[in-house]
């Protein structure tokens, strides 16, 4: 099926169409595109053991310079909208930041931290105001918050099950980033991802007795 300018000013954003193509007569159109994105070419996923991915995934910081595949992209992408939300109302958006420039404004905006410019950078920003739940306006943005902070983490996980790595940005001047993105939405983070340059062993963490508490 071929993809008529019609159809993707219908369903997808300008400047990003996923390799998989949907029949838009269907009225589960997304749920129909999530599947085709998240079961096809098996050959991007490099794990797919959810304790493995976990158990490996490291922060990295510095990025090979090699293009990601679009069907990797569009499995960062897709694994994000599969995050629980609260009440299902997705209180978030996800920028796709193509623009090189946009891409070097950004390393300005979160501190000078130069592997900000990655070959794939998501900023997530919360959306409180998609959230229609009868609860007062600090519960919403509560809730937004944890779902654009959710929908990166899966993205994290699938990049690393992509054979990809990230780093999530959390230091970041909300005004500046807003700016560059063009949005009133507020960043919560941004996820760059890109081929590692190496390979890392997992960070130590705490002993148990010290993160568990029983109550
Ligand atoms: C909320 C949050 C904010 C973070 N902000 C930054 C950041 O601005 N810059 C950065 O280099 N790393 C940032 N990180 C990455 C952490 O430094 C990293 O996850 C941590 O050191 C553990 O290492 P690991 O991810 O390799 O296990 C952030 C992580 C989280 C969860």
């Amino acid at each position: 099926m071929t993809k008529t300018s019609e159809k993707i000013e219908k369903i997808y954003p300008e400047g990003y169409t996923p390799c998989e193509d949907v029949n838009t007569e269907d009225p589960n159109v997304r749920n129909q595109l999530l599947h085709l994105i998240m079961s096809s070419t098996a050959e991007d996923v490099i794990d797919t053991d959810l304790f493995s991915v976990m158990e490996k995934r490291r922060s990295t910081r510095q990025f090979l310079d090699k293009r990601v595949e679009p069907s990797k992209v569009d499995k960062l992408l897709a694994a994000a909208d599969t995050a629980p939300t609260a009440g299902n109302f997705q209180g978030f958006e996800i920028f796709y930041v193509k623009d090189p420039k946009k891409k070097e404004q950004l390393v300005a905006a979160c501190n000078n931290q130069p592997y900000v410019n990655a070959p794939v950078v998501l900023v997530f920003c919360k959306n409180p105001a998609r959230v229609k739940l009868d609860f007062p306006e600090r519960i919403l943005k509560k809730f937004a918050i944890q779902d654009a902070t959710l929908a990166a983490a899966y993205s994290q996980l699938a990049a690393q099950a992509l054979g990809l790595s990230s780093i999530w940005i959390g230091m970041l001047d909300e005004d500046k980033v807003k700016e560059i993105i063009g949005t009133d939405l507020v960043p919560s983070s941004l996820l760059c991802i890109g081929y590692p340059k190496k390979k890392k062993i997992p960070k130590p963490r705490r002993n148990l007795k010290d993160l568990v508490h029983v109550a």
